[in-house]
């Protein structure tokens, strides 16, 4: 069976823990100097319709790093479902690489992609998902937190794509999780719904005031207003978004102790303002950092379909108890 990433509504509760520990594991071991090519000989394509920094470079650096190589192409390079159709570029591509990222505007494109692809396809972000990204968000919480049980996150912005793959992560992980939205502007009714009928029994907490949304919140998280592909609609998300800015005070509520993330790039002085950013409790670049180590994670788990016995959260846990 080829396993895929393309929503976090696929990924059992069980491979979401895993992906993490051995993530986490994974950067251990690169800590101590540890890189081996668990991935050698195997090749990564990368297609992205939209820029990216730290979702490219992570992606290129973690399969170099374990012994691979990547191809990147941009979307007009290859004019996929223009040039020719999703179905001949997925058997095409299937023929070439081990693995294959993509980043689109449509979520369509990725699952149709899936359908096709004899490899296993992983969404590097479209407008519906940013599974990758909220991966790495938890097992940054849980590598400053010790855990993630009980922990509130609280998402203050649109219900976009991050918005949407940190609640279908929360629930996988067991945070709660709350959605700080203007109305019009939080999750959609398809979202809602299959959101319901994959976790059962899950809140779904939508709350249009930033200020009681955050009240003993561990972790306040925002992301743009507007998103790639929706620069149309800028002027009037500033105008809807804007008592919704992460500034000082709204963090101050939150407590001391709450920690900051985004998942970059930001818009200093729209969602968040840079004493915020650059403050003590911002943890955005050890987030930024941490995508390296799930990615390498995920390559593992898509390509090899199982996790070398070095890396085995127990066995890490063993060898570090020599040092
Ligand atoms: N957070 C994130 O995905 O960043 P990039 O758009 O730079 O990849
Ligand atoms: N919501 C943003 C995330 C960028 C990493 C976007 O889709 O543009």
């Amino acid at each position: 069976m080829i396993r895929h990433l393309i929503d976090l509504f696929d990924l059992s509760p069980e491979d979401a823990r895993d992906i993490l520990d051995h993530a986490l594991a994974l950067k251990r071991e690169d800590q101590r100097g540890n890189r081996p090519p668990y991935l050698a000989g195997r090749s990564l394509g990368l297609i992205f319709e939209k820029p990216s920094l730290r979702t490219r470079v992570s992606f290129e650096a973690a399969i170099g790093q374990l012994g691979g190589n990547a191809i990147f192409l941009r979307g007009q390079d290859v004019g996929i479902g223009v040039r020719e159709s999703i179905a001949d570029f997925a058997r095409v591509l299937s023929q070439y690489v081990d693995v294959l990222a993509m980043r689109t505007f449509s979520h369509a494109t990725i699952e149709e992609l899936a359908r096709y692809a004899t490899i296993p396809i992983v969404n590097a972000l479209s407008d519906r998902a940013h599974p990758c990204q909220a991966l790495a968000d938890l097992m940054t919480i849980q590598e400053l937190r010790g855990g993630l049980d009980g922990i509130k996150l609280v998402f203050v912005g649109d219900g976009n794509n991050v918005a949407r793959s940190l609640a279908q992560a929360s629930a996988l992980l067991g945070l709660e999780f709350v959605l700080a939205s203007p109305p019009g502007f939080a999750f959609p009714p398809e979202f809602r719904a299959r959101f319901e009928e994959t976790f059962p029994g899950v809140p779904l907490v939508v709350e249009h005031d930033p200020i009681r949304a955050v009240s003993g919140a561990d972790v306040v998280y925002t992301d743009v207003w507007t998103s790639m592909g929706q620069e149309h609609e800028a002027e009037d998300r500033r105008k809807a978004f804007e008592p919704f800015q992460v500034d000082t005070a709204l963090l101050d509520r939150a407590g001391p102790d709450a920690i900051l993330l985004h998942c970059l790039p930001a818009r200093r002085g729209e969602e968040v303002t840079s004493a915020v950013l650059d403050g003590p409790r911002s943890a955005v670049i050890l987030q930024a950092a941490n995508r390296l180590h799930l990615q390498k994670a995920l390559l593992l788990w898509l390509v090899l379909g199982s996790w070398p016995d070095v890396l085995t959260p127990n066995a890490s846990a063993r060898l570090h108890s020599r040092d």
